[in-house]
């Protein structure tokens, strides 16, 4: 089974490709480093192409041969990155996707799995997020992930392409930066924790988010490939669970033995103020995945930080 995995560089993709080679399949990573690192393909036997999924001599290298599925992951990430520059954010993660499905198709792979995000609910308060609520963007960054997953779901008819479009919710554990401007919440805050460094709350605190251990993801994105498995529809990948910001700085605090200042911001512009899924789709499809539970998610989390200093060795 020959995998290829774009944004395999970056912290899903990494955790991937090394659960996939312990699986004993041949994988392949197309990354132009944009925000993946060289470290995270450390000690792993994958081959690598360098460059960008904007790039068709690039796409037509990652695609030749046989390649089974392709786990589309590659996008700039960060709802303030694409707000910043919402035309990088829609050439990589909207084109760019596009650009994947056809070349996917005219290489004749059979499976593509793509990774769209909760961010794609935005405006809609209800909760949890089922896949057939109505949906309202609130960043370049959510409405890019929404049309690349409209495309990929579009092409199962269009193109005959076996597709499943899951949507992430909020990703933690290790391989994922925390040193740069748009960095997510776990690692930002396990670093301030251990570096000494207050940590700063945009708004209250009381913002919620169902987040989810990579290694949950990964379970999921290999069953996926192994079983072939589509969908018509998009489908949630987290566990319906809800934590506040607030009550993640407690337990980080608690896993950390710290005790860091904690300083309240202005709320960020196209943050959703709730995130929590459905997921009856995700279980009828993925029936045998349980999730890792947050305090054990977070214990690893955290002692990979240490164990790499900080996130940057
Ligand atoms: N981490 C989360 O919580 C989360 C939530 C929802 C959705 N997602 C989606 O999951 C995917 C993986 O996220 P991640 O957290 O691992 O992000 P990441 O930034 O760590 O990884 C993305 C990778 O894509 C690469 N990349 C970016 N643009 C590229 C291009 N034009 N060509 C080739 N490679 C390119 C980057 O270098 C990086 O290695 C993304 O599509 C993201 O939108 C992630």
């Amino acid at each position: 089974m020959r995998i290829l995995v774009t944004g395999g560089a970056g912290f899903i993709g990494s955790n991937l490709a090394a659960d996939a080679i312990r699986k004993g399949y041949s994988v392949r990573i197309l990354d132009d480093f944009s925000t993946g690192s060289r470290d995270n393909l450390a000690g792993l036997d994958v081959e690598l192409i360098e460059g960008s999924i904007l790039d068709s001599s690039c796409r037509t290298v990652a695609l030749s041969g046989n390649v089974d599925s392709v786990v589309h992951l590659a996008a700039l990430g960060s709802v303030p990155r694409s707000i910043a520059d919402p035309l990088a954010s829609h050439a990589a993660n909207a084109t760019g996707t596009l650009e994947m499905l056809i070349a996917a198709t005219e290489a004749k792979v059979k499976h593509f799995v793509y990774s769209s995000s909760s961010s794609v609910y935005g405006m809609n308060p209800k909760l949890p997020k089922h896949e057939r609520e109505w949906i309202r963007p609130m960043s370049p960054y959510a409405a890019a992930k929404l049309a690349a997953e409209q495309y990929v779901l579009a092409a199962q008819q269009s193109y005959g392409l076996s597709t499943l479009a899951l949507r992430f919710f909020n990703v933690y554990g290790p391989r994922q930066s925390a040193r740069h401007t748009y960095a997510a919440v776990v690692p930002t805050f396990i670093d301030a924790m251990l570096s000494g460094r207050p940590v700063y709350i945009n708004g209250d605190g009381a913002t919620s988010r169902d987040f989810t251990f990579v290694g949950s993801v990964v379970r999921v994105l290999l069953e996926a490939v192994e079983r072939g498995v589509t969908h018509a529809e998009p489908v949630n990948l987290a566990f319906g669970t809800r934590t506040t910001i607030n009550e993640l700085t407690g337990t980080l605090m608690e896993l950390t033995n710290t005790a860091p200042a904690v300083v309240h911001r202005e709320p960020r512009p196209g943050d959703v103020r709730h995130s929590q899924a459905a997921n009856a789709s995700l279980r009828d499809l993925f029936p045998g995945v349980t999730p890792v539970p947050l305090t054990e998610g977070l214990r690893a989390t955290v002692d990979w930080y240490k164990r790499t200093e900080f996130g940057s060795a």
